[in-house]
């Protein structure tokens, strides 16, 4: 298999990093709703927050790294589909790089502006904006709405991804594994 993509199959890149950050978005949701329920330990739990916030700045990282290589390769095209399920793939696609650059960006601001940011070790991962509880509040607000939107739009992906499986029979959920 190649590292590349072609005109009709994703390549060994593309899967790694379409997988990778799925895994850990999954991981990031339950730990996002549960982390402050997980214990009554506070210096556990603030463990675990800063777990969520370096898995994070992680997914960040790559999904900025993927967006580089996505703009390098073809993108495999569809074949036997409508001209709207070709827009509508175009949309869900570009929505869900936005998604999941804006989503740790929300977080980071956050983190930052509430005077907590991300610790790798010792070290703080800052950005260069002031203490701001206004601002805070405002980016774990959209934080909270984006994790939602999210879960809309890969839901609208999976059953894509399904109906071409089983419904339609085709090859598509096949060339992403
Ligand atoms: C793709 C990456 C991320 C995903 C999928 C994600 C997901 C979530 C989810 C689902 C929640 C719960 C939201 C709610 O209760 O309404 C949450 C909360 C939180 N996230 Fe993230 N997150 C990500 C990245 C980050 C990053 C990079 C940071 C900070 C550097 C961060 C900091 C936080 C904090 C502090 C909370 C608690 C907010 C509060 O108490 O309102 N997250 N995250
Ligand atoms: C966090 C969850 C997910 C995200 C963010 C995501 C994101 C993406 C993106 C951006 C693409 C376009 C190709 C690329 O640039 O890499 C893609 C393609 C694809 N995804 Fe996902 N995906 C997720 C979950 C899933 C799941 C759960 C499935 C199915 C079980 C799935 C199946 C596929 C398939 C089959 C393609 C290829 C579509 C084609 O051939 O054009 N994805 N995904």
């Amino acid at each position: 298999m190649s590292l590349n993509n072609t005109s009709t199959q994703y390549g060994s890149v593309a899967k790694f990093f379409h997988w990778l950050i799925f895994v850990f978005v999954l991981l990031q949701f339950f730990i996002g709703y549960f982390m402050e329920d997980i214990s009554t330990n506070k210096i556990l739990v603030g463990v675990i927050v800063n777990f969520h916030k370096l898995l994070g700045l992680t997914i960040l990282a790559l999904m900025v790294l993927r967006a580089v290589w996505a703009w390098k390769n073809p993108k495999p095209s569809l074949l036997n589909v409508s001209h709207w399920q070709r827009w509508a793939e175009h949309t869900v696609h570009g929505l869900l790089y936005l998604l999941l650059i804006a989503m740790p960006l929300s977080g980071w601001i956050g983190s930052v502006a509430g005077g907590r940011p991300p610790r790798y070790g010792t070290m703080p991962l800052n950005l260069p904006i002031e203490k701001n509880k206004e601002l805070a509040g405002s980016a774990f607000d959209v934080h909270g709405s984006l994790a939602i939107i999210i879960l809309v739009v890969v839901s609208i992906h999976l059953l894509a991804a399904l109906y071409h499986h089983f419904i339609k029979k085709d090859d598509i959920l096949r060339r992403m594994l």
